[in-house]
């Protein structure tokens, strides 16, 4: 009973605290309470492949990153264990209630997910699923795009615009392009 207390204490804990979960194979648990993070930053209709435009609903990212992953990067300039990152996918609307120009968020279309553990990273989707998440392997298109164009370990630093000044001064941002 009282370990039964203290475990349930030691999760709850570990939960509030923004420590990764697994289930017993291997995916990662989605945090409940990713939206208490520390907000990075939002891309708006952000494409990678070249002559794209911006279509007339893009898509906006939000990015969350874990508060001992801040707090460590703030510190340092880098990443330390545990660190893990939500990046939020959600539709966007035009013309509605008062708004005549721009574009604003509504529903979310996914998720995906990153997390430092043991110096290694792992990507995870979890489509609009709720629940958990199944690691991508280590040659994921996610790990190369990446690993070649994060401007700090493997992660986009170069926009991030609280984030960058703070790499810049301790020296651990890489220009990629
Ligand atoms: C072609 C390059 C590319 C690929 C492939 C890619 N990403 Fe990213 N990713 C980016 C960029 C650029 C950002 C910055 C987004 C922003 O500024 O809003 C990003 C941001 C992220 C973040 C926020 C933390 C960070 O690293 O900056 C997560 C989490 C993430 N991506 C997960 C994934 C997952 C999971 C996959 C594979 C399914 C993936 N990405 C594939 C380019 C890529």
């Amino acid at each position: 009973m009282r370990s039964a207390v203290i475990f349930a204490t030691v999760l709850v804990v570990g939960t509030l605290a923004g420590a990764a979960e697994f289930t017993k194979d291997g995916q990662l648990v989605m945090p409940a309470q990713y939206r208490e993070w520390i907000y990075l930053s939002t891309g708006m209709g952000m494409t990678y492949a070249g002559g794209g435009s911006t279509p007339a609903h893009p898509n906006f990212d939000n990015v969350f990153v874990n508060p001992e992953g801040y707090r460590g990067f703030v510190s340092t300039g880098k990443w330390p264990d545990g660190t893990m990152f939500v990046l939020e996918v959600r539709a966007s609307e035009s013309e509605g209630s008062i708004n005549k120009g721009g574009a604003f968020q509504t529903t979310r279309r996914g998720i995906e997910m990153e997390t430092k553990q043991n110096g290694k990273w792992t990507f995870y989707d979890f489509g609009g699923n709720n629940g958990t998440g199944k690691p991508f392997p280590a040659d994921s298109p996610c790990n190369a795009c990446h690993s070649q164009n994060g401007a700090v370990d493997n992660t986009f630093v170069q926009f991030y615009p609280t984030l960058l000044p703070i790499a810049k001064q301790k020296g651990t941002f890489k220009e990629t392009h």
